[in-house]
């Protein structure tokens, strides 16, 4: 946005005795400006901000709905369509050089919603994002922040808005649907929709410095207007069995999962990668601790005991282990 735009956007808050949205149109005036370089009124306008260090019991009452995770995930860790990797990879390149983007009057984009069942990388996507940024990674946790009265809920959602806006951060918003859910209550569903919507016009006044994730497993039961608000939408698959056998191959020091990845991406087709790692991790684990046993054999035997515990599979491949 330029200058014009942001000045708007800051007129328009204030005029509608928006304190939440004039605050943050002023954060992104001081972003632009720090941008451009424009030394002073940059310094004037931040010295208007509240700072978040101001109000400790603000920021601890956010920090009850989230929680920090220590980033682990590596995005060359996961296996990601191509589509999915380079638009992610097009994300990292934006937020790394805002400045050079800032000069052309433009932002980076933050705000991402990844779809799919679960299992398939959703949080370890986020999780990969913030390393690679080097940023902290929080994820929201709805069991605290949802409360019984929905002002309460509403409250919340906006402290944690205010604290993920004034650090720069990977934000996951996990299960997002349940943010809207609807209640039973037939009058409050009027009323969750505001907060909904609140939450939204929150998201997409953040700093292009926090990156919010969205995640669902239930992508039907988001409107077409929460869509619209991400600027990426992205769908984590569940793996077919080309995709298993290139995620079984990764494991290069673990002969016996790369060699019989045919067989093995045969007997789990449809599963999860989740799924998926936690088979590898089993023969891995049995590898170790009974050294005596024939990795063959055991190879074997979990994939017995695979198609055995899925007793709803229709047809049972024969297995041949090599
Ligand atoms: N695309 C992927 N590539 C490699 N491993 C994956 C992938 N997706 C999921 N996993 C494995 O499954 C675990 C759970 O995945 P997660 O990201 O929590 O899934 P979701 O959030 O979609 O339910 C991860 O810790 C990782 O071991
Ligand atoms: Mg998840």
């Amino acid at each position: 946005m330029n200058t014009n735009g942001l000045v708007l956007q800051l007129a328009r808050a204030a005029c509608r005795r928006d304190p939440w949205g004039t605050t943050n149109a002023v954060r992104a005036l001081v972003e632009h400006e720090e941008k451009k370089k424009s030394g002073g009124i940059a310094e004037q306008l931040r010295a208007l901000l509240p700072h978040p260090g101001k109000d400790p019991q603000n920021q601890m009452t956010a920090l009850k709905h989230l929680d920090e995770v220590t980033p682990q995930v590596k995005l060359d860790d996961l296996q990601l369509h191509d589509e999915v990797r380079e638009t992610v990879a097009e994300l990292i390149i934006e937020q790394h050089r805002a400045a050079v983007l800032a000069e052309a009057g433009l932002r980076p984009r933050n705000r991402i919603l990844l779809t799919g069942p679960p299992g398939n990388g959703k949080t370890s996507v986020a999780e990969g994002i913030a390393s690679a940024l080097g940023r902290r990674f929080y994820v929201v946790s709805y069991d605290t922040l949802i409360g019984s009265h929905l002002g309460e809920t509403g409250s919340r959602l906006r402290q944690v808005a205010d604290y993920i806006g004034s650090h720069e951060c990977v934000a996951l918003f996990d299960e997002f649907e349940a943010v809207g859910k609807e209640r039973d209550d037939g009058d409050e569903i009027g009323e969750m929709k505001r907060v909904v919507a609140s939450l939204l016009v929150h998201l997409e006044r953040m700093p292009a410095s926090t990156v919010v994730v969205a995640a669902t497993n239930h992508p039907g039961m988001l409107d077409r207007a929460t869509w619209r608000r991400f600027q990426i939408r992205l769908e984590l698959e569940a793996p077919n069995k080309g995709n298993l056998v290139a995620y079984l191959s990764r494991n290069r020091n673990s002969p016996h999962l790369w060699r019989n990845s045919p067989t093995i991406a045969e007997v789990l087709s449809g599963a999860s990668y989740a799924e998926t790692a936690e088979f590898c991790n089993d023969i891995q684990r049995r590898l170790v601790l009974y050294p005596e046993q024939d990795p063959t054999e055991v190879v074997k035997q979990a994939l017995d005991r695979w198609t055995t515990g899925r007793t709803t599979r229709k047809a049972v491949v024969p297995i041949t282990v090599a």
